[in-house]
């Protein structure tokens, strides 16, 4: 046949009937900004691995929380960098620690605009930078961190956290954490489970942001990289938990683990662009390899695509501000 009938082009064919029969959108409220507090920082310090990314001192922390308000953007995300460690990781369960009190500031910028979430884990509190206490032979003790992360979370609650994000992948830390918020009466808390938490090369530029002291890997509790149906298995447990949202993370290198998640799950559906997915579109871009804008428009579509309901991003308010401009 030498003229075809059928033309999938004719969809394509004008700015206007391409934006009509787009599968995919991406409102500012879609994206989640992660954002790092440091202590005692007098003025925001720039992350090397991650050109455009700072740790936030408190004053800081506050005009970009408004300026996030601002453009629509959905929540912020806060990692604390505390200017000491210790092995039982203090500072997290401390009411004056830095992620305490930056979350009370976040709250007060934010007003009733965007949700201020909070990262529930102990590795920038330990002087080992691993996300649990160790026993005695040096192996992340399960049960024992358990402890710590129900108390973790009710300092987080009282400073006003408003969606904890549990991101340590201790077995049955979810449930751990709902009894302790709710025998507190903190029945309204929501907890974001970062369920498909993967042991990724992908969180190297994260470790310079929050100055992690890790050595060694995080393999004996975070997902082996190739094991999709055990992704699905802890968000499954996570659900059963009692998890308002389950996350898969990092999102690019899973977008068949986030696609079987939202195929099944019964709750929301997050996936997290992190550090390295970050720090890998901006290498490039400085190189002039690729065009940034799009590069970092399309990530996040295909991240929805693949069936992300919300994606955390570090490039959530300079997207959320070209979203509103359109494009
Ligand atoms: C753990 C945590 C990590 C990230 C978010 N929460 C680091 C890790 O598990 O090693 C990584 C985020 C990123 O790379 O952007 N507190």
């Amino acid at each position: 046949m030498l003229h075809p009938v059928i033309r999938p082009r004719r969809l394509r064919a004008t700015p206007a009937l391409r934006a009509l029969t787009a599968e995919t959108r991406l409102h500012p409220s879609q994206l989640v900004l992660p954002m790092f507090v440091r202590e005692g920082a007098s003025e925001p310090v720039a992350i090397e691995s991650m050109p455009g990314v700072v740790q936030h001192s408190l004053e800081s922390l506050r005009v970009a929380v408004a300026e996030a308000a601002e453009v629509g953007v959905g929540g912020v995300m806060l990692f604390g960098v505390p200017e000491h460690k210790d092995a039982r990781g203090s500072g997290a369960v401390d009411p004056d620690g830095i992620l305490n009190v930056a979350t009370r500031v976040a709250v007060e910028a934010a007003g009733d605009s965007l949700i201020v979430q909070t990262d529930l884990c102990l590795d920038e509190f330990t002087d080992h930078g691993h996300c649990g206490v160790l026993d005695d032979r040096g192996r992340v003790d399960n049960d024992a961190t358990l402890l710590v992360y129900r108390e973790m979370a009710l300092a987080q609650a009282a400073a006003g956290s408003q969606l904890i994000g549990l991101s340590g992948m201790m077995d049955g830390q979810t449930a751990a954490v709902r009894e302790a918020l709710d025998e507190a009466g903190y029945h309204d808390v929501p907890l974001l489970a970062y369920s498909a938490k993967y042991a990724s090369a992908f969180y190297g530029p994260f470790r310079e942001a929050v100055q992690s002291s890790l050595v060694g890997d995080r393999r004996s509790y975070q997902l082996e990289p190739g094991n999709r149906r055990e992704g699905l298995r802890e968000v499954e447990l996570d659900i059963a938990e009692g998890a308002d949202i389950v996350m898969v993370k990092p999102a690019m290198s899973y977008l068949d683990v986030l696609a079987d998640t939202a195929a099944v799950s019964s709750v929301p559906v997050w996936a997290y662009q992190v550090s390295g997915e970050y720090a890998m579109i901006e290498a490039a871009a400085a190189n002039g390899w690729i065009d940034r804008d799009r590069a970092i428009l399309e990530s996040v579509i295909s991240i929805r695509r693949a069936g992300a309901d919300v994606v955390l991003s570090y490039f959530a308010i300079e997207l959320a501000r070209s979203l509103r401009v359109g494009r």
